[in-house]
């Protein structure tokens, strides 16, 4: 039986590796209540596009009903379209969020009654009609979910003990309280029974607690909330992992597979597969075994479904094996609800020159669902002509969609991995008898043949990279992402890795070149097309898997330590030669602040290390050790950017530590219209910069965040002597900055210690 490999760790939790039929397991589990606390709901206004008193637009061209969801409501149909069409609200998910008050047949019925029935509607319905009936009709988006209180906690790894730097420490501890901001519970009493009394709403009711990302992002979501859990364990918040988890169960009993989130249009989608990750932390981390009676067989129900309904046979073109492999691939045939009018305006927009015809219009949004199910809405990635139209037109390019026909390579080592931990965790359950082993060894015999396929497929010797597989052309992508270092997360290390450490360092020579040429985190991808999942855009679980790829590795492909560039050396000459599929001229450039562009490796600094050995490191990247390895080196330096980013990101939005950190003054804080906000966490960063939120995209940029205060937490405050205070060269000239006020001479920015209070003075990130 090969039992999982756990890292060694001094910490007092027992790890998994125990056999816990042999010990009584200590359930870590802190007494936890939740109180329901007033609050007051968020209701959009509706701001359409046009004067209340001017026409609404012809609808156009409606797209099929949809099995899977029949409301006539938020699902496809004359009343969706027409509320998308006339732009009442700026995002879509605004409206299929808002529960009616009526029964829908009165609704519906109201709704008819404006625009009138059949095949002569009426054409004199005005905006301020519109807008009257949604407000008569409908009550606030995410009305059902109510923040719940939480009890305070101060969970072991706020300590100065293993978070060193007391400013890192403050601010450790306010994002640790953010979580008491994002807690959910569904309210019973705001529930929709349906039927003749009720009303309608797209909620799937959760039966117990959990943690929303944020923002437009009022659910529980998939694949986020492995990072949120992460992130809750490491603030011991056991029991909302628990009942997050039991959601996730829920839904499989009920539905089969666990959707993209908690709301009836995701369900013909689920997202990254994690629920095996988030259980064998959760188990790992507690103790609680007896979870696994109720989790083990829905695990099951959970593979069965990629197994079934993503699963496809892929003809190797290197080795003519066939091979089994999973893929994002979505049955539908309508704008998706919540993404409605951009999906309707790419299937239907005005632009085109020869219009889609059926056909082609339930491909495409077949294609932008698939996406979405990739967590990575949208990248060039996925993209046959990812530079048609530009950056602030993405939609010429998303017509090019291929993601059905794309194999990929994190989503196959996530399921790798699921089946090597669901068979540990098969071994490991009380009283597992034959069948149970039999199982395990059922799950490891296909884990070893999709190791095959991953290494066959994905795996490039000569670039010494991963990448996705394209049905397509029939041959290995040429996108080079941060998938790239799934299956090294997930312990699949191709053996000319295994075998040499200077390919070893080559195989992650991409993290040296973000760390060394660019000043924030590792980006999507290295092209700018305007993509939400490209460039300049960087995204915290990359940061995360990154880290853990780089702590992956094992020592002996460890043992030397990162040398200093030297001066004809750049750190785009040590990756092998089309690994990041552009020339060193074509990556991005990284703006300088004032004005122009830097090319080269700008922020990488030799430093002596004592011992006669001379080691490196970058700005924000905390400082060399000695005898340390270039991964520890690389791994260090990605925290520290992240940290720093975030951390930055945060504090020009207002962000402030009571005791340890002053607010900054209106003024600044005015530079980026945060007057009045208290410091935002986004959901993205950039790898340009450290102290602005990535943008481009789906929607505006989402504040919250859980996996961005996970990730943080989780991986990359804790490590001893890792995150310290950031610093970052002078003020920078971004746009809206050019006029605002420097606030000391040489342009630092520098903290502003509360009066009384002994901490000192000390140079902070401008973050501007
Ligand atoms: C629409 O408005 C025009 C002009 O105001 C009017 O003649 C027509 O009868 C109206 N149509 C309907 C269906 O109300
Ligand atoms: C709505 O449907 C219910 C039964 O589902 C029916 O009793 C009721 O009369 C209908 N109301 C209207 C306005 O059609
Ligand atoms: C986890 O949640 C379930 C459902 O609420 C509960 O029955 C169980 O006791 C919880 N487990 C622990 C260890 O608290
Ligand atoms: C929540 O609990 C109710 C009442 O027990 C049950 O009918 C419903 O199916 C549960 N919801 C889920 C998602 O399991
Ligand atoms: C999964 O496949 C089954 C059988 O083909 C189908 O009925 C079901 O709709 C599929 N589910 C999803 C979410 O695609
Ligand atoms: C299991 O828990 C131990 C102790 O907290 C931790 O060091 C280890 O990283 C955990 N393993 C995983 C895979 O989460
Ligand atoms: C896949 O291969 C096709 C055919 O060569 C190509 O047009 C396309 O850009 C490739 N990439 C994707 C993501 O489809
Ligand atoms: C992008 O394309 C759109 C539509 O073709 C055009 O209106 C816009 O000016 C372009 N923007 C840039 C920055 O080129
Ligand atoms: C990036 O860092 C370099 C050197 O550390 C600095 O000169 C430049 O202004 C920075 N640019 C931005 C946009 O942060
Ligand atoms: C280490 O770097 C210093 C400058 O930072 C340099 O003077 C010294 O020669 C270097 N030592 C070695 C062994 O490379
Ligand atoms: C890191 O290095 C800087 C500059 O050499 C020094 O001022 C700082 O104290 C060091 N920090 C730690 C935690 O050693
Ligand atoms: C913020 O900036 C705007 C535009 O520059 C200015 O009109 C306004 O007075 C400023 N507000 C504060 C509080 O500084």
């Amino acid at each position: 039986m090969a039992l999982l490999q756990l890292p060694s760790h001094q910490h007092s939790r027992r790890p998994l590796a125990v056999s816990f039929h042999l010990v009584v397991p200590i359930l870590r589990l802190l007494p936890f209540t939740t109180t329901t606390t007033a609050t007051t709901v968020q209701t959009s206004v509706p701001s359409p596009s046009s004067p209340l008193n001017a026409r609404i637009p012809n609808i156009g061209p409606q797209a099929p009903k949809q099995a899977w969801c029949p409301s006539e409501i938020f699902c496809n149909g004359e009343l969706l379209q027409t509320i998308n069409i006339a732009q009442l609200y700026s995002d879509s998910k605004t409206f299929v969020d808002k529960p009616t008050r009526l029964p829908s047949n009165r609704t519906l019925d109201d709704f008819y009654g404006i625009v009138g029935v059949g095949p002569s509607p009426n054409p004199n319905v005005t905006y301020g009609e519109l807008v009257n009936f949604v407000d008569a009709d409908f009550q606030g988006e995410g009305l059902e979910l109510i923040p719940l209180s939480q009890q305070n906690t101060t969970p072991s790894f706020l300590s100065p003990l293993r978070i060193p730097d007391p400013l890192v420490l403050g601010w450790s501890g306010v994002v640790h309280s953010y979580w008491g901001a994002l807690v959910r519970g569904t309210d019973p009493s705001k529930l929709c029974t349906g039927g003749a009394a009720g009303c309608e709403s797209t909620l799937i009711p959760l039966n117990h607690t959990f943690v929303v990302p944020g923002g437009r992002f009022r659910e529980q979501y998939y694949w986020d909330s492995y990072w949120i859990v992460e992130g809750l364990l490491q603030s011991e918040h056991y029991s909302i992992v628990n009942s997050t988890l039991q959601n996730f169960m829920d839904e499989l009993e009920m539905i089969g597979f666990i959707p993209n989130g908690g709301r009836k249009y995701y369900l013909n989608r689920s997202q990254p597969p994690m629920f095996m990750k988030m259980l064998w932390a959760y188990v790992n981390a507690t103790g609680d075994v007896w979870i696994l009676n109720r989790a083990i067989p829905l695990a099951e129900v959970e593979l069965a479904w990629w197994e079934k309904n993503r699963t496809i046979s892929v003809r190797s073109p290197y080795t003519r094996k066939t091979w089994d492999v999973a893929r994002y691939a979505v049955v539908n045939s309508a704008p998706r609800p919540e993404g409605f009018l951009q999906d309707y305006l790419a299937a239907n927009g005005p632009d085109l020159v020869v219009p889609y015809n059926e056909s082609q219009k339930a491909d495409l949004y077949a294609e932008l669902a698939s996406g979405a199910e990739s967590g990575h809405d949208y990248s060039s990635r996925w993209i046959q002509q990812p530079l048609l139209g530009n950056t602030t037109n993405t939609t010429p390019a998303l017509r090019t969609l291929n993601v059905r026909k794309t194999i990929p390579v994190d989503l196959n080592s996530a399921l790798y991995k699921y089946r090597l931990l669901l068979a540990d965790l098969y071994d490991l359950r009380k009283n597992a008898g034959a069948a149970d082993h039999q199982r395990a060894c059922h799950h490891r015999h296909i884990a070893s043949n999709l190791k095959q396929a991953i290494l066959d497929l994905f795996w490039d010797p000569k670039k010494l990279a991963f990448y996705d597989f394209n049905m397509t052309s029939n041959a290995r992508g040429t996108v080079f992402t941060p998938a790239a270092f799934w299956p090294f997360w997930n312990g699949i290390i191709p053996k000319e890795v295994l075998e040499s450490e200077d390919k070893a360092k080559e195989a992650f020579g991409s993290v040296r070149l973000v760390l060394s040429r660019y000043n924030g985190t590792f980006p999507a991808s290295f092209l700018v097309n305007g993509l939400q999942w490209d460039a300049p855009n960087a995204w915290p679980p990359h940061q995360f898997i990154i880290f853990e790829a780089l702590k992956s590795l094992p020592k002996s492909i460890t043992s030397k330590p990162l040398t200093p560039l030297s001066a004809n050396v750049s750190s785009f000459s040590l990756i092998p030669k089309g690994q990041l599929g552009f020339t060193e001229s074509e990556l991005p450039l990284q703006p300088l602040d004032r004005g122009g562009y830097a090319s080269g490796d700008i922020n990488e600094v030799a430093v002596a290390r004592g011992g006669g050995t001379n080691g490196t490191t970058v700005v924000n990247g905390g400082n060399a050790t000695t005898k340390e390895d270039w991964a520890s080196a690389l791994s260090r330096e990605l925290a520290n950017r992240y940290i720093s980013s975030v951390f930055c990101s945060w504090y020009s939005t207002g962000g402030s530590i009571p005791g340890l950190l002053d607010q900054l003054p209106p003024q600044e804080l005015n530079a980026t219209n945060s007057i009045g906000s208290m410091g935002h966490m986004f959901e993205k960063t950039s790898m340009f910069d450290i102290d602005v939120a990535g943008g481009g995209g789906e929607y505006t940029v989402q504040v919250g965040f859980g996996w961005t205060n996970g990730v943080g937490m989780s991986r990359f405050t804790p490590v001893r002597l890792i995150a310290q205070y950031p610093l970052t060269p002078p003020l920078l000239a971004s746009a809206f900055t050019s006029a605002r006020p420097r606030s000391s001479g040489d342009g630092w920015v520098r903290a502003r210690p509360q009066s009384g209070s002994n901490v000192e003075e000390r140079e902070v990130c401008n973050c501007n």
